[in-house]
């Protein structure tokens, strides 16, 4: 087992990465501080995990909530059912909820847990690629608005992360490679050599090797325990840069209506358009740009935008994005393959063309 720590100062807390972690009942036990436990899951991953989590916490009293699978769910009508669920068995301030899960179960139950009597104790342990790499850790936690991702949320720290890697054998295709976007980013902002290092071993990582997965994952989680330990509210533009391809992918996420694609999916389009961007502003290389193209090809990640969404209508959600500050368009930009900055004065024309190329099928980027 590794363990990874996010070295924030006044609650620090360790990701456990290992196989067959589901199974280790010290681990929990120490994690978990009272002797209620609400597991907190959707339909689809309960199927597989839920029984195998309930007899590794036999000696506690466990209880369970089950959400519908689904992006569409991430809102505050099903955040309710956990509030009743605690509620109605009699949870106090002493429970620990869990979250068994994708992304949007880590959010949704991290959300619960800021609010559930203003705060309990709350452990992630998550079981798609996407959740383990970036969802779990950092304590960013939110439901969706229809105008907008994650417009409703807090920042909450779990109290720690279990990652299982051995999750990863029933995570759907589709659902596998989106997490790979994440998994880019890191390079793509941080760490020219991982990304060299990703380049390198697609092949390996596309066929669910565990040498090579483990190490995708445990360097991601390193490089994100690295930047929210340095700003954890975002306060500095130095976590911010987490969100490389964000503003792009969360206009196309609402705008197609959530669930249509996927959030990795999104962000995929999302980095390459940030990335032309900064090439066309005279940031970056233009064959780096190709490079990050072809590996996202390779992945089977998307480089166009939905032909159902329009350039008005991504300006119009951009501009509502979270991230803007006195109505001004703030985007991640490259300088370099491992290096990112944040850019306040992108030029609307210039953007305005970026969506259109994207958008026509005849234009070669
Ligand atoms: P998801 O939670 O919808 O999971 C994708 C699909 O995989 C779902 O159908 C899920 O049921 C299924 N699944 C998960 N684990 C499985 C397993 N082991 N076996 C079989 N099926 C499994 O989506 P996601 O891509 O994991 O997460 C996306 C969400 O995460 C978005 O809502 C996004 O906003 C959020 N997110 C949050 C942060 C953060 O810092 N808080 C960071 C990145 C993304
Ligand atoms: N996923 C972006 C962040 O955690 O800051």
């Amino acid at each position: 087992m590794q363990t990874i720590t996010v070295g924030l100062e006044k609650q620090p807390y360790s990701i456990y990465l290992g196989a067959g972690l589901l199974q280790n009942k010290t681990l929990f036990s120490e994690q978990i501080r009272g002797h209620q436990v609400m597991i907190v899951s959707n339909e689809t991953v309960a199927k597989w995990y839920l029984p195998q989590l309930q007899a590794t916490l036999n000696t506690h009293h466990c209880d369970n909530v089950l959400l519908p699978d689904g992006e569409q769910y991430k809102n505050i009508t099903e955040l309710t059912k956990i509030f009743d669920e605690l509620a109605s068995k009699k949870h106090t301030r002493k429970t620990t909820l869990l979250a068994l899960g994708g992304g949007v179960i880590a959010d949704m139950t991290g959300f619960a847990a800021a609010c559930y009597m203003r705060g309990v104790n709350y452990l992630q342990v998550p079981t798609s690629l996407l959740a383990q790499v970036d969802a779990s850790i950092g304590g960013k936690t939110a439901v969706n608005h229809p105008l907008g991702k994650n417009f409703i949320g807090a920042f909450y720290q779990p109290r720690g992360v279990i990652i299982d890697i051995n999750t990863l054998a029933t995570l759907p295709e589709r659902e596998y490679r989106e997490g790979f976007a994440e998994v880019i980013k890191y390079g793509l902002i941080h760490d020219k050599a991982f990304f060299d290092w990703i380049e390198a071993h697609i092949e390996g990582l596309l066929s669910r090797d565990p040498q090579a997965l483990t190490y995708a994952i445990a360097r991601s989680c390193q490089i994100k325990a690295t930047l929210v330990a340095a700003d954890e509210h975002e306060w500095l533009d130095i976590r911010a840069l987490l969100n490389l391809g964000h503003s792009f992918g969360h206009a196309i996420e609402a705008g197609l209506g959530y669930g249509k694609w996927l959030h990795g999916e999104a962000v995929a389009i999302g980095m390459l358009l940030a990335a032309d961007l900064s090439a066309r502003l005279a940031c970056l290389p233009t064959a780096e740009v190709a490079r990050i193209k072809t590996l996202l090809i390779k992945i089977g990640l998307p480089v166009r935008l939905p032909a159902e969404l329009s350039v008005a209508q991504m300006l119009d959600l951009m501009a509502g994005d979270k991230k803007n500050i006195n109505s001004q368009l703030r985007l991640i930009l490259l300088k370099a393959i491992g290096q990112a900055c944040v850019a306040e004065d992108v030029m609307q024309n210039q953007l305005t063309q970026l969506l259109a190329d994207y958008l026509d099928e005849n234009t070669i980027c």
